[in-house]
């Protein structure tokens, strides 16, 4: 069955060569899963040749997780391997025919890495973008072609989490949509095409919980009693688990995105950029345990 609002699948492009802009952790996330399911080269760029092999070392690491559990045989490792490479030339992303970003969550960063990145690129190449919840029409702004970019959003751990938000803006080509929709089948994974909105459909969710739970937070609750309250309903992770694990930076920013999109519907909480600053919440060892906060101050016991 095709999924709603899915245009016809012939109308989709090859992909024969995959370009990932980012190599951070969720970036690497998906490289590797682009190089493990479409079996293409993939190349990964960065701001500098440091985060580039940081990238590239997180990939063969797990490719070699996966070969010393028996998931994939020795050669198919070493085939892997040879098809995953890193760059910090954007030359290098001329015959890419698919080009993904997750760079930092800021609108104009990201208008501008795609608007240079256009210049690299053949005309037919398809644009995507991972944000979590800015405005993909915005983000195409400086394109010269913005109907070539589709939103594909991720979730993480994007090796397990089934699902990938596929944004469709009002510039978006039936073209476009169809090649995501293919690769989203190719990664194995269960698209759900979407308008262009705040947050999607999953972080509108996801953003009302944080603010809910944040705000119980705010009022002196502490983080573990509110994610063994909350956790109970069904959930994998209580919602600080899961706030770690997603990045606290990603999640203040999330929050900032709902409420400036909908103040009367979701709370701002200075307490958790405060929190994104710091760097974590909850501390496995018991060690730098964050119980709460003091007048408004991280208390760390
Ligand atoms: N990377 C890769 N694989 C991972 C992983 C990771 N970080 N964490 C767990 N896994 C794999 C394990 O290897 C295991 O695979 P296997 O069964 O094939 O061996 C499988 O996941 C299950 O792992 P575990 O048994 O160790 O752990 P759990 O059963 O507790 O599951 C979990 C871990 C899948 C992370 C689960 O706790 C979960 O689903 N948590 C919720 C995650 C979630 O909601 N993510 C969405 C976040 S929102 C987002 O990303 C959007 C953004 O825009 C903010």
């Amino acid at each position: 069955k095709r999924p709603a609002g899915a245009p016809d699948k012939a109308l989709a492009k090859p992909v024969t060569k995959v370009g990932v802009i980012g190599a951070g952790l969720m970036a690497s996330q998906f490289a590797l899963l682009f190089v493990r399911r479409l079996r293409v080269p993939v190349v990964i760029t960065d701001l500098d040749q440091a985060r580039v092999d940081k990238g590239l070392a997180y990939i063969r690491d797990e490719i070699a997780a996966l070969e010393s559990k028996g998931r994939i045989s020795p050669d198919e490792a070493n085939r892997l391997r040879a098809l995953v490479s890193g760059t910090t030339d954007k030359a290098d992303f001329a015959d890419c025919d698919w080009v993904i970003e997750a760079v930092f969550e800021e609108l104009g960063i990201k208008q501008d890495v795609f608007a240079e990145i256009e210049k690299h690129i053949s005309p037919e190449a398809v644009l995507a973008t991972n944000t979590s919840s800015l405005s993909v029409e915005k983000i195409g702004a400086k394109l010269e072609h913005p109907e070539r970019l589709v939103g594909f959003h991720f979730f993480n751990p994007v090796a397990v989490m089934p699902l990938i938000e596929v944004v469709n803006t009002p510039a978006t080509n039936d073209e476009t949509l169809s090649t995501a929709m293919v690769v989203a089948g190719k990664l194995k994974k269960t698209a759900v095409i979407t308008r262009d909105t705040p947050g999607f459909v999953v972080n509108r969710v996801l953003a009302k919980v944080l603010g809910e739970t944040m705000h119980a937070v705010d009022e002196g609750t502490p983080f573990e009693v509110v994610d063994d309250a909350v956790k109970p309903f069904g959930l994998p992770m209580g919602p600080f688990e899961l706030l770690e694990l997603v990045g606290l930076k990603v999640g203040a920013h999330v929050l900032d995105t709902h409420h400036a999109a909908f103040p009367d519907r979701f709370f701002e909480s200075k307490n958790l950029h405060a929190l994104a600053e710091h760097g974590r919440i909850l501390d496995r060892d018991g060690k730098g345990r964050i119980t709460g906060f003091d007048k408004g101050a991280l208390k760390i016991v």
